[in-house]
């Protein structure tokens, strides 16, 4: 679907969000402004325990609507009745769903107002849960997710990593972007929801995925590098731990929030970044999204180089190791290993001729022949991709990076079941 049918089914959409009491409903009031700018209204209704951690007054600010409570009344009932309020929402959110609603609508409990909202809905509920990591991991838990999902909820996260309670775990609320892009999703009724709906393929399988720019110096404060942002490759990171697998991000310097479900290695120049990808192995799938510069400075000054006044000073340069190739050829190369190229004409055949030459199983070609540096790829917040394989060559429509992420990071599950 291209990019102006989804914005076309997304657009003047409405979710109805149920702010449930946990210490991640402040990242809710981050969701609404998210949706917000992304042409998606939300109208909320804050449990009894969500008033603990958000006001009213601010979701209601936020989204500008009314917030209805489970401290309702009879005038909210005469105004707009339970069932009407489930049914005026296109989609359902639960964020964050704690245990306790989960464990309600699990068992149909309907005893305040967003459980009773949540029975009489006729719409899609998409759950963001957020809990303890032992009380996600407790058997109740589990088999009450496994019941809604089975019932038709879609799931996001929830993703591992350090909890508001001291403890380290599977139980954090996935954040505000990734909610926001599940819900763009479902309500375009995108079909690769079906990576949303909490099963992981990839358990078990180990990822490798290089990100963003290279920064290769010419002195402490100058150096060489590109527009490369490192949304696309972080973006893909995240698609492919959703699916369960152990990710490792290897990222150039960029400036956007790292995804929470991977581990992040930092590093600057193309040498540093070689060294930490070898240090990843062994892997099963290695995804080489980072714009790595092609060349060096042959030497880098270790004080700032200063005018004279009189000639410029020599730029000798010489060629960087290639990761992907290096990757490729190594004893060790992970089973699927994917290639990026950013080709600005004849496209598809400098991209298959790219994926022979570095060795590598699929490209996933780009187009930057757009207007402005780097087309409008690099740096924006959308892509077409064009995936070469040996045996295909499949034309994506213009997505949304984080959908363009999870249809590749589909289509890597698909290539190991
Ligand atoms: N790549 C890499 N190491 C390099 C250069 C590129 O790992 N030193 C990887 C990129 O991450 C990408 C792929 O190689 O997956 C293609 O990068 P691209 O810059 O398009 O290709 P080049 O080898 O630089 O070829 P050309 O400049 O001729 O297009």
């Amino acid at each position: 679907m291209g990019r102006g049918a989804v914005l076309r089914l997304v657009l003047d959409k409405r979710i109805l969000l149920i702010i449930g009491g946990g210490i991640a409903a402040y990242k809710s009031l981050f969701l609404i402004r998210v949706l917000a700018k992304r042409g998606i209204a939300s109208r909320v209704i804050l449990t009894k325990g969500g008033t603990e951690f958000v006001t009213p007054l601010s979701a209601g600010a936020l989204s500008g609507d009314k917030v209805y409570s489970d401290l309702w009344d009879l005038t909210d009932e005469a105004e707009m009745g339970h069932i009407e309020l489930s049914r005026s929402a296109d989609l359902m959110v639960v964020a964050p769903a704690t245990a306790d609603i989960m464990a309600k609508a699990a068992h149909g409990i309907a005893n305040d107002l967003a459980t009773t909202t949540l029975l009489a809905t006729d719409k899609r509920v998409l759950y963001a849960p957020a809990m303890n990591v032992r009380m996600w991991e407790a058997e109740a838990t589990q088999r009450n997710a496994a019941q809604l999902k089975k019932d038709g909820a879609l799931f996001i996260g929830p993703d591992a990593g350090a909890m508001a309670c001291g403890e380290f775990g599977e139980g954090r609320m996935s954040e505000p972007e990734t909610i926001a892009d599940a819900i763009e999703a479902a309500l375009a009724g995108d079909t690769t929801l079906d990576g949303l709906n909490g099963s992981k393929p990839l358990r078990g399988k180990k990822a490798l995925i290089t990100a963003g720019p290279t920064r290769e110096p010419i002195d402490p404060v100058r150096y060489l590098s590109n527009h490369s942002s490192g949304k696309q490759g972080y973006a893909i990171a995240s698609a492919i731990a959703s699916l369960g697998a152990d990710v490792t991000l290897v990222s150039g310097p960029v400036s956007i929030m790292p995804p929470a479900n991977v581990t992040l290695v930092k590093v600057e120049t193309a040498c540093e970044m070689l060294k930490a990808c070898q240090a990843a192995l062994p892997s099963d799938i290695f995804v080489s999204v980072a714009a790595v510069a092609d060349w060096r400075p042959s030497s880098s000054a270790n004080k700032k180089i200063k005018k004279d006044g009189k000639k410029v000073p020599p730029l000798a340069l010489e060629e960087n190791p290639d990761i992907l190739k290096t990757l490729c050829d190594s004893k060790k190369r992970p089973k699927l290993v994917i290639g990026f190229a950013a080709e600005t004409n004849d496209v598809i055949k400098h991209a298959s001729a790219k994926r022979l030459r570095k060795g590598c199983d699929w490209i996933v070609a780009n187009d930057v022949s757009g207007k402005g540096p780097g087309g409008d790829v690099m740096g924006g917040d959308h892509n077409s991709m064009i995936v070469v394989t040996d045996t295909e060559t499949e034309s994506w429509p213009r997505l949304t990076k984080s959908d363009a992420a999870r249809k590749l990071a589909l289509k890597i599950s698909d290539y190991f079941t």
